[in-house]
């Protein structure tokens, strides 16, 4: 591998951004676009195996094209494509500018007080037209932050709420909740107005992937959400989709669509997968796979808890002391890679990171810098 020469704050990391957003900052923004090159980046969750090099190569030749072309204003064929590889009806689905996009119109139109477990992902708080109309549901620390599912229904019930949402896997637990478990509950939450199901990283939970979404017609209040950046391992063409049975639910999200959300690059990539569906599974199990090395490996190390996961990424709590903001900062200047410091995640203490899988080769070298400054 090319040397690489370490960054340091003289070198220009820009540290505060870090304190600017709920999120994490993106690379590029805390040390340059060049730089951002020489770091392995566990912190923003995308399949490394997709799209494959021939899918880039292809994109990369549209590109001139693509960029001086307008995205189609109808969204119907990129529908088709991508109901094509979901096995689902084109008319179900909605496709988002990330899945960013639909949360904030789901949460702006459909929501008025929604139940939410805590920690999770925090556009589903922040983008509320009150925060206060999220009710947070904070399972207990001690136990792994493991959302029982009837305990969770059951307080849900208690305090008459409408709407509720689970994600699963979780982020940032990873915890997974088996389809039938999923299923029972959802029968049980059949007095909800509306049940959220954040399936953004199912795909990497098991073969078969242990999805609602074939299931998801006999349930006229679920609302299934995915994000295509993890699964499909292409967060910067900004790419979501929602499914329901329920077109009613659906119309009301449709008529605030922008036309044009996706762009022509994005519009293009959806038209790829129906030929690359095959290489698409292959990597999803590949992946799989290494998660699972990936979680031994770091079990192997004494300074940390290992949460086990259903999802391409493994949450970690750190027993040697160090906070997580410590650990992050160090194996950035010392080792080029960046990791996801938990903190800000409400619900949260200071010593919880979540790393995710790069393959093989890079997570092994995660493992050993994780070894090198905590053992
Ligand atoms: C559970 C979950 N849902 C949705 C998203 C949104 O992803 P995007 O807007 O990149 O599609 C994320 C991003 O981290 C997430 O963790």
């Amino acid at each position: 591998m090319a040397r690489v020469t370490p960054i340091s704050s003289a070198a220009g990391l820009k540290r505060h951004l870090f304190y600017q957003t709920s999120h994490s900052p993106a690379l590029a923004d805390l040390v340059g676009y060049e730089k951002a090159k020489e770091i392995i980046d566990f912190c923003f969750i995308a399949n490394p195996y997709f799209p494959t090099p021939e899918m880039l190569q292809d994109l990369q030749k549209n590109l001139p094209s693509l960029i001086k072309s307008y995205p189609s204003s109808s969204p119907i064929l990129s529908q088709q494509n991508l109901a094509a590889v979901l096995h689902v009806n084109p008319q179900n689905l909605i496709i988002g500018n990330g899945a960013t996009e639909l949360i904030v119109l789901i949460n702006m139109i459909l929501i008025d007080r929604i139940a939410v477990p805590i920690p999770t992902f925090g556009e589903y708080i922040e983008k509320l037209r009150d925060q206060s109309d999220a009710v947070l549901y904070a399972p207990d620390p001690a136990g792994r932050y493991e959302l029982r599912l009837m305990d969770y229904l059951d307080w849900v019930h208690e305090r008459k709420l409408k709407a509720v949402l689970v994600i699963n896997p979780g982020n940032p637990t990873g915890q997974f909740i088996s389809l039938e478990e999923m299923m029972d509950f959802i029968d049980r939450a059949g007095d909800m107005e509306l049940v959220i199901v954040d399936e953004s990283f199912i795909d990497f939970a098991g073969d078969p992937v242990p999805s609602l979404l074939p299931l998801a017609d006999r349930f006229s209040n679920l609302l299934i959400v995915r994000s295509m950046s993890k699964h499909c391992g292409v967060p910067g063409l900004r790419l979501g989709y929602c499914y329901s049975g329920n077109l009613y639910l659906l119309n009301r999200l449709r008529g605030l669509i922008p036309t044009w959300n996706l762009n022509t690059l994005a519009q293009y990539f959806l038209s790829l997968l129906p030929a690359t569906d095959a290489a698409y599974h292959e990597g999803r199990k590949r992946l799989i796979g290494d998660v699972r090395w990936l979680q031994g490996a770091l079990q192997s190390i004494s300074g940390l808890e290992v949460y086990p996961t259903g999802a391409n990424f493994v949450m970690l709590k750190i027993k040697s002391g160090m906070t997580a903001a410590e650990l992050q900062m160090r194996l950035l200047e010392e080792h080029q890679m960046y990791v996801r410091d938990c903190s800000n995640k409400l619900g949260m203490d200071n010593l919880h990171i979540r790393v995710a899988s790069q393959g093989r080769e890079r997570d092994a070298r995660l493992v050993e810098a994780l070894r090198a400054l905590l053992q």
